[in-house]
């Protein structure tokens, strides 16, 4: 099983250090451009719910700007909300002490004095989130992980339109939909609510939070299928929307404009196939739909023509009949295209594939990890996978497999535990020679 890691961060790449003198207006006209794009050197990095106070550009000068009315109030509603603040985090939450920049959690941008960030993990705060907490109209930060809300996310959290980072994960008795609401944040670029009790579909306004970057859904009740606006999300490159019980086949929608997606995790879910044409995710390199009740082999060829495609997961998917032929068409993208967190690897463990193994897989060179533990397969194992040279980990036990073993490296070095239980046709080093 693959290690899963849970964040990618991109990061611009150093400039040359060739010094070339430049007129000044060219200067300010290349950082105008810069900034206009969207690519602004202060760019949100790494993008996650850390609490690092310095990534979000964020200046903040304690004790000079005096809150707004307007905020002060909203945040005295958050706490009246509050039914247990065991760490007493909030007892300097005062109506009497007018400036809420000062209050603990609070951040406020130094000339506006609006609250930009409000951010209290961690306290086991118990109670509901307010409504009215809407009313910080210039938050961009709202980190509130790891404490014990109950009750749903207001649909007013949608007019938080300044909104970039939501925070809310591993709060166990948030229930309910993902408001309808949120497409209104055009600004938000991470949204992380892993491990609540959301449910409910996916709003079909998902699409409309056209700077979302980093999704994370893990672990929720989430259910029906991914709305077709998903595929609008350009500037997505990590979706995490394994452990729900999002159902049918994916929409051809959803393959329509990811340009930017690069690690995919739909495991464990009740996806019963991916659009044909996935020619569209050309950045996606690592997809993940173990445990999901595939129709077929074939509900998921697609995958073959996502140009970057490297970590393959199709673990107990309920494939069965002959070995998927889309396998062997699968692209080879050069490894320096990969990020170094992606594994090129390739998971069939755990389905009833019968048959031969396919003599083209030999091609995918790029591969450390194939496992086909646990199939029906029959047959040898092809001499084309001698040209298997990057492989660290293989596994095709429990299968029917017989004959010899490439007698070559890595094969014979691998363990016996990779060709045994089953196989008792097999032969060859590491196991008996043949007769
Ligand atoms: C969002 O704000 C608008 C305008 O202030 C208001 O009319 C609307 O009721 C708010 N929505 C929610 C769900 O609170
Ligand atoms: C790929 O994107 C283009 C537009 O950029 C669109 O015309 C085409 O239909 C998309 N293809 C698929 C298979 O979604
Ligand atoms: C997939 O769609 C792209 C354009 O969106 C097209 O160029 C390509 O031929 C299609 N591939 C297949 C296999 O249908
Ligand atoms: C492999 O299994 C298939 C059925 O799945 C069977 O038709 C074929 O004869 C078997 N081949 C060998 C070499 O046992
Ligand atoms: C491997 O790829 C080469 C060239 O791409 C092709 O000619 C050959 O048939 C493939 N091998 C197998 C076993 O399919
Ligand atoms: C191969 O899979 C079997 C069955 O799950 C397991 O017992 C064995 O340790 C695995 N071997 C290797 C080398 O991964």
């Amino acid at each position: 099983m693959a290690v899963r890691k849970m964040g990618r961060q991109t990061r611009a790449k150093a400039h040359g250090s060739g010094r070339v003198l430049l007129p000044n207006w060219v200067v300010l006209f290349a950082v105008l451009i810069l900034l206009l794009s969207g690519k602004a050197m202060c760019d949100t990095d790494p993008l996650d719910c850390s609490d690092d106070d310095d990534n979000d550009g964020i200046i903040s000068t304690p004790g000079v700007p005096v809150c707004s009315e307007e905020d002060r109030n909203a945040l005295l509603q958050f706490k009246a909300s509050i039914s247990s603040d065991p760490n007493n985090v909030l007892a300097d939450w005062q109506a009497s002490r007018t400036n809420c920049c000062d209050w603990t959690g609070v951040t406020c941008d130094g000339s506006t004095g609006r609250v930009v960030r409000l951010k209290l993990p961690n306290q086991d705060l118990q109670g509901t989130l307010s409504p009215d907490l809407s009313a910080l109209s210039s938050l961009q930060v709202l980190i509130l992980d790891n404490n014990d809300f109950s009750g749903t996310i207001p649909s007013s959290f949608g007019n938080l339109t300044s909104l970039q980072r939501l925070c809310l994960s591993n709060i166990p008795s948030l229930s309910g939909p993902i408001p309808d609401s949120f497409g209104q944040l055009s600004s938000l670029q991470l949204m992380d609510l892993r491990s609540d009790a959301l449910t409910g579909p996916l709003p079909s306004s998902f699409g409309e939070m056209t700077s979302l970057r980093n999704l994370h859904l893990y672990g929720n009740q989430i259910s029906g299928p991914i709305p077709e606006s998903f595929g609008l999300l350009s500037q997505l490159y990590n979706a995490d929307l394994g452990h729900n019980q999002i159902s049918g086949r994916i929409a051809d929608g959803f393959a329509f404009g990811l340009g930017s997606l690069i690690n995919l995790y739909l495991n464990n879910n009740k996806i019963t196939g991916l659009p044909d044409n996935l020619s569209n995710l050309t950045s996606l390199q690592w997809l993940d739909l173990s445990n999901n009740p595939l129709e077929s082999g074939d509900a998921v060829k697609g995958i073959a023509t996502a140009p970057l495609i490297s970590q393959i997961e199709l673990e107990s998917c309920g494939i069965s009949g002959p070995f998927p032929a889309w396998v062997s068409i699968l692209p080879q993208p050069d490894i320096t295209q990969i990020s170094d967190e992606v594994t090129p690897s390739l998971d069939l463990a755990n389905n009833a594939i019968s048959g031969a193994i396919p003599a083209a897989l030999g091609n995918l060179t790029n591969l450390q990890y194939l496992d086909l533990q646990n199939n029906q397969l029959n047959g040898s194992i092809p001499t084309s996978f001698a040209q298997l040279q990057s492989l660290q980990g293989f596994n095709v036990s429990y299968n029917q497999l017989s004959g010899e073993i490439p007698q070559v490296s890595p094969f014979i070095t691998f363990d016996k535990s990779s060709y045994t239980p089953g196989n008792s046709g097999l032969c060859g080093l590491p196991l008996a020679p043949c007769a």
